[in-house]
């Protein structure tokens, strides 16, 4: 870290200080990098007692607003991980605000003639110079191309790459003083977890990764009538502009807007659910964060898809043993959900797997017994993956990314429907992919290429061992 750095840093924990966090900054040690006027303040205040406990993950969200656009991503970030941080902070961060004033019209215009190297007007015969929506990464603009194309641009804001490149430094920096210094955040390896947010938000910069995204999830959906996916015009889109096809929808928040355009939220729901299960468990590929802000509801029960920043990936035998899970959950088949569960996992030597199944049929059961009530199916998987951690059991980022996916389309269904129920409405899904996943001739193939891939069915060897011949297996072939 440069002196710039530390700089940034000390700013970083008198916001928190101020905020409410200040007796945790006393007790990791680094109070002594707060100034002598912050922790007066902080003493006068009262900011050094226990914080109520209640509060906080309010607090913490608003001090993560303040710190800019870096900060916001990692909160958004952090909220699709539950297996780090809290259920209730992850909520929380759910609401982070995302708003900020746009950015003039002048530097819009400036970015795309730097970027495209040619006048605005020769790309686009109309413009409209107010945003539709302004965010901390990048804001987008209603245009028209020469053709008559309308289209919506992505425009990313000026100067954000050294402001960010110095925030993920020191969030760095951070995560490797928790890792050192306090052992009770070890097993939640913060060091992997900041590598992994600066990898994504480094992704994120480059609007061409998000263009190729959307490419792509556009192709695996080709044919489907569902499922609509804005187009990306290529010769307008560069690191920091990304021109794609408009997409005319509504909110599915705009009761009015759906009842005008005659969209049966039910269907709309079933639908929403289907399409996301098919791009996770069909394409291996899924859009990672599909909030209400990033979904239009179009006529005749379509829905389009916007925002390809996150993407989640899954592979094939990930997806198997998914499914697997999934048809064993809906037809409440705890033991065998659990055991495939395990597959999945990333398991050391000094993993608590005992505990974890305990956890996990814990879980499952309960799910099964409070399904009355507001436990959802969804929640229960979310949950099972989630409590990994405390067990020192871990999943692959994508896989969580999958189960936070899987509530969030559960919660976009019940705005929808309020009975909608991802158990029922998708097990019929679930129950057609699985025949077709598992049927005879594949089945009897698959057998034939890689016994140990349907591990499931050598009964006579414990899970386990054929877990660790597999991770051998691996192991071997990536040497
Ligand atoms: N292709 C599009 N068609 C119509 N509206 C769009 C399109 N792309 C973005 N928008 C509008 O802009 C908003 C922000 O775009 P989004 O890609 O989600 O950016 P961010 O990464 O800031 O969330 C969306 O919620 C939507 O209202
Ligand atoms: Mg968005």
């Amino acid at each position: 870290m440069n002196w710039s750095d530390k700089k940034r840093l000390v700013e970083i924990l008198e916001a928190f200080a101020y905020g409410g966090f200040a007796y945790y900054i006393n007790r990791s040690r680094l109070s002594k990098c707060v100034s002598l006027k912050c922790r007066i303040r902080c003493w006068f205040v009262g900011c050094f007692c226990t914080p109520e406990k209640k509060s906080l993950p309010f607090y913490f969200r608003k001090v993560i607003e303040g710190l800019g656009p870096t900060f916001i991503k990692l909160g958004q970030i952090l909220s699709l991980r539950p297996d780090f941080i809290p259920a209730d902070y992850c909520d929380e961060l759910r609401k982070l605000q995302d708003h900020v004033p746009p950015f003039p019209f002048e530097e819009v215009k400036k970015i795309i003639e730097q970027e495209l190297k040619q006048p605005l007007s020769s790309v686009f015969t109309t413009f409209e110079q107010n945003p539709i929506a302004s965010a901390s990464i990048a804001q987008v603009h209603k245009a028209k191309l020469k053709n008559g194309t309308v289209v919506a641009v992505k425009v990313q804001r000026p100067n954000l790459n050294e402001r960010i490149e110095q925030d993920l430094r020191v969030i760095a920096w951070a995560a490797e003083y928790m890792e050192k210094k306090w052992e009770n955040c070890r097993p939640y390896r913060p060091k992997k977890l900041a590598e992994e947010f600066s990898d994504w938000t480094r992704k994120e910069l480059d609007f061409r990764n998000e263009a190729t995204y959307a490419d792509e999830v556009r192709k695996n959906f080709k044919g489907n009538r569902t499922a609509v996916i804005p187009r990306v015009y290529w010769d307008c889109t560069t690191k920091r502009v990304l021109t794609m096809q408009f997409i005319e929808g509504c909110n599915i928040y705009d009761e009015r807007c759906l009842a005008r355009n005659k969209i049966n939220r039910k269907k709309l729901a079933t639908a929403g659910a289907r399409l996301m299960f098919e791009q996770a468990i069909v394409h291996g590929m899924f859009h990672g964060d599909p909030h209400p802000g990033n979904l239009l509801a179009i006529k005749h029960n379509r829905l389009g898809f916007l925002d390809f920043g996150i993407i989640g990936r899954l592979p094939k035998d990930t997806r198997k043993k998914l499914l697997l899970i999934l048809s064993h959950l809906v037809r409440k088949e705890f033991d065998e959900a659990t055991k495939h569960t395990l597959e999945i996992a990333e398991i050391a030597v000094d993993s608590d797997t005992q505990g974890y199944k305990n956890t996990l049929y814990l879980i499952f059961s309960s799910w099964y017994g409070s399904q009355l009530k507001e436990g959802t199916l969804t929640r229960a998987f979310f949950n099972a993956i989630a409590e990994g951690v405390h067990h020192k059991v871990y999943f692959p980022p994508d896989l969580v990314l999958f189960s936070k996916m899987l509530v969030t389309t559960e919660s976009v269904g019940a705005l929808l429907n309020p009975e909608f129920d991802i158990s029922k409405d998708a097990k019929p899904f679930i129950e057609d992919l699985m025949s077709a996943e598992m049927s005879p001739i594949k089945f009897i193939k698959g057998f034939i290429k890689n016994a140990l891939e349907y591990g499931e069915l050598i009964e006579e060897l414990p899970k386990h061992i054929v877990h660790i011949i597999k991770k051998l297996e691996e192991s071997v072939r990536e040497r």
